[in-house]
């Protein structure tokens, strides 16, 4: 007999729900949009020749990203628990629950450094407000680009090497965290969603005006949309499918866990295309954002990586604009809302873990999960200044928790979650997800399972043994 899981999974559940559509979309879009589309997209479209990673990027987008997404959602609301909960729920006394663990730690890894960066950004946007990132520089002659590059680089080494300002300001971003999540799913994460989401695409439009106002846009523009295939090696296209897992944050039992707070007619397919196409809008207005502005400013090459481009080259843009201060106080605003909408997903991950499984109240399991960061979060945040001698594999302890955890564990979480849901998950527990059992029509479903079976899991693999393939 074939059980239908769908109305299964629904009959005897207490588990709480996001309350509207709007808001379900609002948190779900505000986990994938991070720093991932603002701090990294645009340094790995310059460094794969503009528009040619943008096609590669796309691509990936849609014919893994969505279906990986969608057997996500898929596994979280059907199994109506966490990430450790769904695989007990569903394959009872196997061991793929020992998946669900792989994505706890691989989430809570990237917690511990994902919160020293959002740290940076509380700090740049308090220097914003208060005017002294600017301040310095009054009366100073500064007056060729190169002198304000070095001067901002200057200020963020200093700043980071200072190890108890930035661990202050993680201690910050670690309270905001605890407050909203301890306001529970729907009081906390989906009420602030809700506020924050709109905020950021209301930003990003004003930066989408003033971006193609200044006088090299168009070369900005063109240098983004203009496709450089002679870039465009095997290790710019296995960088843009991590991308695309680390954007649309998969592999981390994030979906999952925030899935399972979907209600019952929710439709899987549509939720993720919706997501994944405003995680997409979101990268590619950072990119006609961002290029504008260096080309205007003569900025391009070294100034277009990560942290340089935020925290460096940003800041010196500014510094060249009228009203500096306004529109620094407005870039650092989105970084922190984009990074706090993230981390409290990621945070989420472990919470629902401790509260299903160890059947804490919410308030210890949010105590329980991020108190610990305070030790994990200042290690890798010192590892940044007076524990640069410490490593781990010849990492410091920040690029250790980094590099393990994306380029390893999410990988592998991602995979495994795809063989299981292909292969190995309840006779027809896809089908009757996807079509809502058997109530919607859905023209993707065989597409959806033949990449969940066939093509996700041989492409991670690939990803995942991509150093030893290309030497990179
Ligand atoms: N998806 C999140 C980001 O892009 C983790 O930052």
């Amino acid at each position: 007999m074939i059980l239908n899981y769908y109305f299964c999974a629904h009959m005897s559940t207490n588990k709480v729900n996001f309350r509207s559509k709007i808001g379900l979309i609002a948190a779900t879009v505000g986990s994938a949009v991070g720093l991932g589309n603002i701090w990294r997209f645009p340094g790995e479209v310059a460094n794969g020749g503009g528009a040619a990673f943008l096609i590669v990027y796309i691509a990936c987008v849609f014919l893994l990203g969505i279906p990986v997404m969608v057997s996500e959602f898929a596994l979280g609301r059907g199994g109506k628990s966490d990430a450790v909960g769904v695989f007990r729920n569903l394959s009872p006394g196997k061991w793929w629950w020992m998946n669900g663990m792989l994505a706890i730690v691989a989430s809570y890894m990237v917690l511990c450094f994902y919160m020293v960066v959002a740290g940076w950004t509380f700090e740049y946007l308090w220097q914003s407000v208060t005017g002294n990132l600017y301040a310095q520089d009054a009366g100073m002659a500064l007056d060729s680009v190169a002198d304000y590059k070095i001067r901002f680089a200057d200020r963020m080494r200093e700043y980071i090497q200072e190890d108890w300002k930035p661990l202050v300001n993680t201690y910050v971003m670690i309270g905001i965290n605890l407050a909203v999540l301890m306001a529970g799913v729907q009081k906390g994460i989906e009420r602030l969603s809700n506020i924050l989401m709109p905020l950021l695409f209301v930003i990003l439009l004003v930066f989408c005006a003033v971006a193609f106002s200044l006088p090299e846009a168009g070369a900005g523009l063109r240098y983004f949309f203009s496709p450089d295939f002679s870039k465009l090696t095997a290790k710019v296209v296995i960088d843009a499918l991590g991308q695309a897992f680390f954007s649309l944050s998969l592999g981390m039992g994030i979906l999952v866990t925030y899935s399972s707070y979907f209600p019952k007619d929710t439709k899987l397919t549509r939720t993720a295309i919706t997501v994944s196409v405003l995680d997409l809008l979101v990268a590619v207005m950072m990119g006609m954002i961002i290029f504008p502005a260096v080309m205007s400013f003569g900025l391009e090459g070294e100034a277009m990586q990560g942290t340089t481009l935020v925290f460096v080259t940003l800041p010196e843009v500014f510094a060249h604009m009228p009203l500096t201060q306004l529109w620094s106080v407005m870039f650092f605003m989105l970084l922190l809302v984009a990074a706090l909408t993230s981390t409290m997903s990621i945070a989420e991950v472990t919470i629902a873990f401790f509260q299903d499984r160890l059947r804490m109240s919410r308030i210890a399991a949010c105590l329980a999960v991020l108190l610990p960061l305070f030790v994990f979060s200042s290690l890798c945040s010192l590892s940044l200044g007076t524990l640069d001698d410490v490593r781990i594999f010849g990492k410091t302890i920040f690029d250790f928790f980094d590099t393990f955890a994306t380029n390893i564990l999410l990988p592998i979480v991602a995979m495994t979650t795809c063989v299981y849901l292909g292969w190995f998950a309840p006779k027809g527990f896809m089908e009757d997800q996807i079509t809502n059992g058997g109530t919607v029509k859905s023209w993707v479903l065989r597409p959806i399972l033949f990449i969940i079976r066939w093509i996700a899991p041989v492409l991670i693999f690939v990803i995942l043994i991509s150093p030893l393939l290309f030497d990179i």
